[in-house]
C-alpha cells in the first residue's frame, strides 16, 4: 500500500484534502492525523472491521481498546450510556483538551473497538485538524497513538511516516504536536474519579473540579501486584531499542554516576536537561529540556527515545524527573520506556 504523506496547513485547512481523509475513514480505511498530545491512528468507530484494521497496523493486543475521539458533547451522549455529574464538569472545565474519560457504553459501541469492555474511553481534542477530520469521518474517531506498538508514540508525521509506511493510505502531516505526551485518563465509572494514566492535566487539576479524585493503585505499586485499569497501561511501551536505566539521587550524584558508566562503556547514550548538559563530556548526550519548563521536557521526551533508535546505542541512562504535576506523566512514560529500571544513587 502507498502511503500519502499531505501536509495541512492549520490555519488555512484545505476542505478537498479534509474531505478526502473523511472518506477514507467512512469507507473503513485508516487515516493518521495530530492531535495537541500525539499523532493517532483514526478509524470509523463504530465499524467494527475498521477498528480491527488499527490493530493488525500496530500489531497491537486485541484487548487493548481504543479511544474514540468526537467533535461536540452530543455525540457523548450517543456513545455513553449515563454522564456523571463529575465528567459534565469535567467536560466543561477541559473539553477540547487532553483528557480522557471512561464511562459505561451504549450498545452501538462495538467491542472491537473496546477490547471487549462494557465501557468506552471518550476524548474530545482541541486540535483543529483532528476536530474536522471527526466531523468530516462522521463523528466518531477510533484512535490510538500511530506508532507500532511498544515504540514511544509520534510527536511529527516523520514519526507516524517512519512507523505507518506502507500499512495506511494517508498521513495528515499537521506539523509537531504542541503537548507531546498522551492524554490523562480518568474513569468514571467508579464511585470517584479514578486517573488511569496521567497526563497533561493534573491530578490537582481534576481535583479543583470534581473535589475527590484519586490514582489508580495499580500505577503506583512499583513492581505491581495490583493490575493497573487501563489494559495499555501492563504492556511495556515507548521502549527504545537500547536498555535504559533512571538514576535517581542528589544531582551531583546522578551526573557522576552516568559519568562513570560512560568511561566503562564507550558509547553510552544520555539523556540530560539543559541545567546538566555540560557536565557530560562523552557519550552519546541528549538533552529533553529545560527543568525549569516541564513543558518543555514533556514535549521532547518520546522524539528523543525515538533518535536514539537511530544511533547504534546499546545503553542508556537517565537524569529522572520530580513526580508532582507534570512530572507524575513524564516519570510515568520515561519508567515504562525503561522496564522499571531505576538505580538509587543517594546515599545510604
Ligand atoms: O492522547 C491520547 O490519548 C492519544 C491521542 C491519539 O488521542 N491516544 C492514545 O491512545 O494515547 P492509546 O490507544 O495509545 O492509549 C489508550 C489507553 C490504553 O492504555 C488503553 O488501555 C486505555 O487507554 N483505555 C482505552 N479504553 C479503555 C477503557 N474502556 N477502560 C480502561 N482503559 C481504557
Ligand atoms: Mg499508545
Amino acid at each position: 500500500m502507498q502511503t500519502e504523506l499531505v501536509k495541512i496547513d492549520r490555519e488555512q485547512m484545505s476542505h478537498h484534502i479534509m474531505k478526502r481523509a473523511g472518506e477514507i475513514l467512512q469507507n473503513g480505511g485508516l487515516v493518521a492525523f495530530p492531535t495537541e498530545t500525539v499523532y493517532g491512528l483514526g478509524a470509523d468507530a463504530l465499524n467494527e472491521e475498521a477498528a480491527q484494521k488499527i490493530y493488525a497496523a500496530k500489531g497491537r493486543p486485541s484487548d487493548n481498546p481504543l479511544i474514540v475521539h468526537i467533535a461536540d458533547m452530543e455525540a457523548l451522549g450517543r456513545i455513553a450510556e449515563s454522564i456523571p455529574k463529575e465528567a459534565k464538569a469535567l467536560a466543561e472545565a477541559f473539553w477540547p483538551g487532553p483528557l480522557t474519560m471512561i464511562f459505561r457504553k451504549k450498545e452501538c459501541v462495538p467491542s472491537g473497538t473496546t477490547g471487549g469492555l462494557s465501557t468506552v474511553a471518550v476524548r474530545m481534542p482541541s486540535d483543529e485538524i483532528a476536530r474536522e477530520l471527526i466531523r468530516q469521518g462522521g463523528g466518531y474517531i477510533a484512535a490510538p497513538s500511530a506508532n507500532v506498538s511498544g515504540r514511544p508514540s509520534p510527536t511529527t508525521a516523520q514519526h507516524v511516516y517512519e512507523d505507518m509506511k506502507g500499512r495506511i493510505p494517508m498521513i495528515l502531516d499537521g506539523g509537531p504536536v504542541r503537548i507531546g505526551l498522551e492524554s490523562t485518563i480518568v474513569d468514571l465509572t467508579e464511585e470517584h474519579p479514578v486517573i488511569l494514566r496521567p497526563g497533561y492535566i493534573t491530578l490537582s487539576m481534576i481535583r479543583s473540579i470534581t473535589g475527590e479524585a484519586e490514582v489508580d493503585r495499580g500505577l503506583i505499586a512499583d513492581n505491581s501486584t495490583v493490575r493497573p485499569k487501563a489494559p495499555g497501561m501492563k504492556y511495556r511501551h515507548y521502549a527504545p531499542r537500547a536498555e535504559l536505566w533512571i538514576v535517581e539521587g542528589p544531582m551531583e550524584r546522578v551526573v557522576s554516576y552516568i559519568n562513570e558508566k560512560c568511561s566503562a562503556f564507550p558509547g553510552t547514550g544520555i539523556i540530560c536537561t539543559e541545567e546538566t548538559r555540560e557536565y557530560y563530556p562523552d557519550g552519546v548526550v541528549k538533552s529533553i529540556g529545560s527543568r525549569k519548563d516541564e513543558r518543555s521536557i514533556a514535549s521532547h521526551l518520546f522524539a528523543v527515545l525515538r533518535e536514539f533508535d537511530g544511533e547504534h546505542v546499546e545503553r542508556i541512562y537517565s537524569e529522572s524527573f520530580d513526580t508532582q504535576g507534570l512530572g507524575q506523566a513524564i516519570m510515568n512514560r520515561l519508567l515504562k520506556a525503561a522496564g522499571h529500571q531505576k538505580i538509587d544513587v543517594s546515599e545510604k
